[in-house]
């Protein structure tokens, strides 16, 4: 995966250097956003999961940050297809688009600098575990709100708030952490949204408890409701309502369906992956790999 897209071309990535004085380097003014890309062995095909849609968000990203990409969707999704063609990758893969303060001004701000942009791709399988079940644990760290730094966009600078509290995790012996908002209810992992399933039905915290607006999470609650007939609620939920639902999972692109055994040390249901879990997981492994023809459309062929 050694080209990359940088300053408005396709060059080797050892070429794609930027100075230690680039602002978004010392104040986090960057949006980013995390894509993948399927291998189908069958076809010998590589699908893009929802490649417009992430786009879709990314520029809203760029809207709150009043960063200009000069890119319309249409454009980014076919420079991405054109990035993977030059890079051939015949294996699962992680694209990565960022938008940045390029210039190298001292003061923190938005407006009156050049905006840069480039996309790289490596091959990822697994970011976190999605067949042993995570152990989590709530972070002391609260969830950044939207009136600091906004969580439904991908800002550079909000992802300190992730690394402190997947850190703490790490550190306290669990694989991820969930972040609760400045009021003290459910937000989100440090890199995914999450489910709880309670009495059959699928909770979710609503987009008003500082997350970001995740691509999974819009396409699980659409598979639960049309192909599994699951109600799914978007709703405010507290801590403890975790420790008693009888399934929990974690989604996000990059943590695609990852199912919960453990929260602060309590186990969730019988403290095994959760038999709902393993439907929603299995369909979702299916859609993104060009599997499910009526989901076709979710998927861009790069070949
Ligand atoms: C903080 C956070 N929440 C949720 C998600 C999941 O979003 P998506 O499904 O769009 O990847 C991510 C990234 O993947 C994230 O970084």
């Amino acid at each position: 995966m050694s080209i990359v897209y940088f300053n408005k071309q396709f060059v080797p990535l050892a070429e794609a250097n930027l100075s230690i004085r680039t602002n978004a380097l010392h104040y986090g003014s960057a949006v980013f956003e995390g894509i993948r890309a399927y291998w189908n062995p069958n076809e010998q095909q590589l699908f893009v999961f929802k490649l417009p849609e992430h786009y879709e968000r990314m520029l809203n990203s760029c809207k709150v940050l009043r960063l200009k990409v000069g890119h319309d969707v249409k454009d980014l999704c076919a420079l991405t297809v054109d990035l993977l063609r030059r890079n051939q990758p015949k294996e699962d893969s992680y694209i990565r688009p960022i938008a940045y303060v390029r210039s190298e001004g001292l003061t923190p701000k938005l407006v009156g600098y050049d905006t840069g942009f480039a996309i790289y791709t490596f091959p990822l399988g697994d970011y976190i575990d999605t067949s042993g079940g995570l152990k989590v644990g709530f972070s002391s760290w609260r969830r950044i709100s939207d009136n600091s730094i906004p969580a439904r966009c991908k800002v550079s600078g909000g992802y300190v708030n992730s690394a402190l509290a997947k850190t703490e995790a790490l550190e306290q012996g669990y694989d991820e952490a969930l972040l609760l908002t400045q009021d003290g209810f459910l937000s989100e992992g440090s890199a995914e949204n999450i489910f709880l399933i309670r009495d059959g039905v699928l909770v979710t915290p609503d987009l008003s408890q500082d997350i970001l607006e995740g691509v999974t999470r819009n396409t699980l609650i659409s598979l639960c409701r049309d192909e599994l007939g699951f109600p799914v609620v978007e709703r405010q939920v507290g801590r403890t309502e975790v420790y008693v639902a009888e399934e929990v999972f974690l989604c996000g692109t990059g943590a695609q369906v990852s199912p919960v055994v453990e929260v602060d040390r309590r186990p969730i249901g019988t403290g095994k992956i959760g038999p709902l879990t393993v439907r929603i997981q299995q369909l979702y492994f299916d859609v993104v790999r060009g599997r499910h023809p009526k989901y076709r459309h979710w998927c861009t062929p790069v070949y």
